[in-house]
């Protein structure tokens, strides 16, 4: 959307721009980073898979939450303060000065705050479950091939 010329003229600048960013961010950059954590730190400490399987999940879900919540925010925050600047009265002059759309993106902050607590609670529980994978790891014993010795 944001590549297109007409969509972009409003959603520059925005907090559109900042949704976008961290869709990216927190979903692609972050999700991908958990997964493949959650897949090697049982296999560091000679497990099968993490302490909690349950905890993994609601890991899960708080993160994919909190992200819903922090890019639908910064959405509808990034269009509204697009059409605010640009709004003009019938005499040519801004309707709105730049700290009423300051203003009024304020509720929108706060609900990006809790999506990014919410963020932050699961990785809170991934530290947990963590800790407690490594207090149940053993040392694996795995036969170490010999070097092929040298002719
Ligand atoms: C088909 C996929 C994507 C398209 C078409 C796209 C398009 C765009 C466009 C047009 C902008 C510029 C917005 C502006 O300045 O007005 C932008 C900014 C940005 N995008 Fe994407 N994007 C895509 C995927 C991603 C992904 C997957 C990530 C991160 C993992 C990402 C990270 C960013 C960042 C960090 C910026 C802001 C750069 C800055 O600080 O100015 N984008 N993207
Ligand atoms: C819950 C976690 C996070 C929160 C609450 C958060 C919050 C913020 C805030 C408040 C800004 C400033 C936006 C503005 O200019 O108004 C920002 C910018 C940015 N953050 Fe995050 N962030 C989080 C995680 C991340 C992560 C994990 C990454 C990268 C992997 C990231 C990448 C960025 C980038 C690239 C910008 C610059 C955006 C731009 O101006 O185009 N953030 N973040």
């Amino acid at each position: 959307m944001m590549s297109i010329k007409t969509v972009n003229a409003l959603s520059h600048y925005t907090d559109w721009t900042v949704g976008h960013v961290h869709s990216g961010a927190l979903g692609w950059v972050g999700l991908v980073t958990m997964g493949s954590m959650y897949y090697l730190i049982p296999r560091l400490f000679g497990q099968k898979q993490m302490y909690s399987m349950k905890a993994v999940e609601v890991h899960f879900w708080t993160a994919t939450i909190g992200i819903v919540i922090y890019i639908a925010a910064m959405w509808i925050a990034g269009v509204m303060q697009g059409l605010m600047w640009r709004a003009i009265n019938p005499d040519g002059t801004l309707t709105y000065t730049f700290v009423e759309s300051v203003k009024a993106t304020f509720p929108f902050y706060v609900l990006r705050l809790l999506g990014g607590l919410l963020y932050l609670g699961g990785m809170l529980v991934m530290l947990w479950n963590v800790i407690m994978t490594a207090k149940a790891g053993r040392v694996p014993s795995i036969t170490i091939p010999a070097a092929a010795a040298h002719a």
